[in-house]
């Protein structure tokens, strides 16, 4: 199974998770500060900031992409409790919400 190594910007902390696990994952097994509320893409909390490697996330679903035009998030954000990592290396910093 394709693996994918993630990198939290917050704290510096690389971990490598299998394809399919979203960031929310990631960061609760990092110990990353992603802040979520509801884990099923409605609320926005988990807005998270993907500094590089975006391409190695699958693409949002219709639900993220509702939520994600809602938010007027920026062409580089997800919605931690929705992306899944496909592989490669990914950065996030959960801090830029701006
Ligand atoms: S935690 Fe609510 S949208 Fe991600």
């Amino acid at each position: 199974m394709p693996k994918a190594k993630v990198t939290f910007a917050d704290n510096g902390v690389t971990v490598t998770v299998p394809a399919g696990t979203r960031l929310i994952e990631v960061s609760e097994q990092a110990g990353a500060s992603i802040v979520y509320g509801c884990r099923e893409g409605e609320c926005g909390t988990c807005l998270t900031r993907i500094v590089s490697g975006g391409e190695n996330l699958a693409e949002p679903s219709m639900l993220e992409d509702e939520v994600l035009k809602n938010l007027l998030a920026r062409h580089d954000q997800r919605l931690a409790c929705q992306a899944q990592v496909l592989g490669g290396e990914i950065v996030v910093n959960p801090y830029l919400k701006t």
